[in-house]
């Protein structure tokens, strides 16, 4: 497995626009900590961080494209709105150019909408991905403390104000936020 974060630094500010590389790297940092303060795999969780959004730069055309040339499932929801495929994508791209194990590559994958019995791994990406220091939204601070009382918590809380994003401008709704959270109420897990 590549394990060398200057390295994947140097990769990611060639190819990405400077906005979207100070987001990876606030979210690598930000996964380092929620990793530090859940006793999460620091190492790991800050690789995952700095390269979920290696492919958020792809234009639609090129992420359909890559998902049929790489035979990655893909929903008719996610057909509608190909940039949510920028996970899968960025995934796919961590297991074959890094080696990623097989718990990276699917936080990587769901880092947008969760997923049902995520690890701690995984809740950690999906999280610091919300709050990273770049993040500017309104409620940012609040996602923010919450996420350190409670990883389960920031995610509801997360996946609920989308819903009522997406529900107001009359958005498609994806169905593993739905059963990312009904998993979590339904299991009461405190992390
Ligand atoms: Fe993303
Ligand atoms: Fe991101």
């Amino acid at each position: 497995m590549v394990e060398d974060i200057e390295l994947l630094k140097e990769e990611l500010k060639e190819n990405l626009s400077e906005k979207r590389y100070l987001h990876s790297i606030g979210v690598m940092n930000m996964c380092e900590k929620l990793a530090n303060k859940y006793g999460g795999d620091v190492k790991r969780a800050k690789l995952i961080g700095l390269v979920h959004d290696m492919a958020k730069e792809m234009s639609d055309k090129e992420m359909l494209e890559y998902v049929e040339k790489n035979n990655i499932e893909v929903s008719e929801v996610e057909k509608f709105v190909p940039q949510i495929l920028h996970g899968k994508i960025a995934a796919c791209m961590s297991k074959k150019r890094y080696d990623f194990d097989d718990e990276m590559c699917e936080a990587i994958a769901y880092h947008t909408t969760g997923k049902e019995n995520m690890t701690l791994l995984q809740k950690i990406l999906f999280v610091a991905d919300k709050i990273d220091e770049t993040r500017k939204y309104e409620g940012v601070e609040d996602l923010r403390k919450i996420a350190f009382k409670s990883l389960d918590k920031a995610i509801i809380k997360n996946i609920d104000e989308t819903l009522k994003i997406n529900l107001n401008s009359n958005n498609v709704i994806f169905d593993e936020s739905i059963n990312t959270r009904n998993y979590i109420i339904m299991h009461k897990k405190t992390k």
